[in-house]
């Protein structure tokens, strides 16, 4: 169910990367060192940094080598306010010339604005018939706007084998388990992949003394057992954010941690699962 994802469930984000010309040299560096380490998805969006994250990101692969792009999954979105047919496919080409590549391998619309959904999937069915993307997707979307953007691709004949919705890119972490109620149901049934964002709760997590206590024994760190849960189906790809190569590394080690039940029980107990239907969180 990963595939796309290059079969690795912990990528890196990007958001608040390239803000500064102070810190962007240092953070290209970061994720050159990620991409080396290992990591194969990289987030960004058009919002970030006005580019200047995509930026940041271009100048990483272009260290990293156009002969090695192909074994790499890279991710980034559209703003909802250039989500026409048109702007999409702008926002897209102006994306790639950022990014310094060819293509992406998923396009997601941010969020939902007030563009119909069928003009975002014009410009992006176009935009993969010229090779310009590999596959869409969507961010932010609850169960009943999943539904209706699925429903939308099959009015128009799409929805089929790579020209449907290949992941839902939400905020899901420990502190905020809300998809787990029907986003996730909603996405199984499609074998839709989740991305997780803000999977260590902006850094919080790794702070979390309750969770280190459950996490030490186990020879991790608190953000490690706070990654390892949130990839724990096989359907959920994190996305942490780290400029910071030791953070990094120590990130991408919880792809591999499995936890056992007993593990899984005393997290519920910190972390409830809901018990009832809540909005989508968002950040
Ligand atoms: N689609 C959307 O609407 C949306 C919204 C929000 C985020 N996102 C994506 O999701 C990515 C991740 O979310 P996020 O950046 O909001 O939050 P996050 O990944 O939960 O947390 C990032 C923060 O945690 C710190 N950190 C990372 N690894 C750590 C570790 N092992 N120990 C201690 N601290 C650690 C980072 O600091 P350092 O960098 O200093 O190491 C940074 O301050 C974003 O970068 C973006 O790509 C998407």
């Amino acid at each position: 169910m990963l595939s796309l994802f290059k079969d690795l469930p912990i990528g890196l984000g990007t958001w608040h990367m390239g803000e500064s010309h102070a810190t962007a040299q240092a953070e290209a560096g970061a994720v050159l060192y990620a991409l080396e380490r290992g990591v194969r998805l990289i987030d960004t969006a058009e919002m970030y940094a006005d580019g200047g994250a995509e930026r940041v990101v271009g100048q990483a692969l272009k260290a990293f080598g156009a002969q090695r792009r192909d074994s790499l999954c890279i991710v980034t979105k559209v703003l909802p306010m250039h989500a026409s047919r048109d702007g999409t496919i702008a926002a897209c080409e102006t994306s790639l010339r950022r990014l310094g590549v060819d293509y992406v391998d998923l396009l997601l619309l941010h969020w939902e604005g007030s563009e119909p959904y069928e003009h975002t999937l014009e410009g992006f069915a176009a935009l993969r018939e010229r090779g310009l993307i590999r596959r869409w997707g969507v961010s932010n979307f609850d169960a009943p706007e999943l539904v209706a953007w699925c429903a939308a691709e099959a009015r128009m004949g799409l929805g089929t084998a790579d020209d449907a919705c290949a992941a839902n890119q939400v905020y899901y972490s420990l502190l905020a388990r809300g998809p787990e109620f029907d986003l996730l149901p909603a996405m199984a049934v499609r074998r839709m992949p989740l991305m997780a964002y803000t999977p260590l709760g902006s850094g919080e997590l790794a702070q979390e003394a309750r969770l280190a206590a459950i996490a030490r024994p186990l020879g991790l760190s608190a953000a490690q057992l706070a990654l390892a849960w949130t990839v724990r189906s096989g359907a959920v790809v994190a996305i942490p954010k780290s400029a910071t190569p030791a953070r990094i590394d120590e990130n991408l080690a919880a792809a591999t941690v499995s936890l056992d039940d007993d593990t899984l029980a005393r997290i519920d107990a910190l972390y409830p699962p809901p018990q009832r239907k809540r909005p989508l969180a968002m950040i």
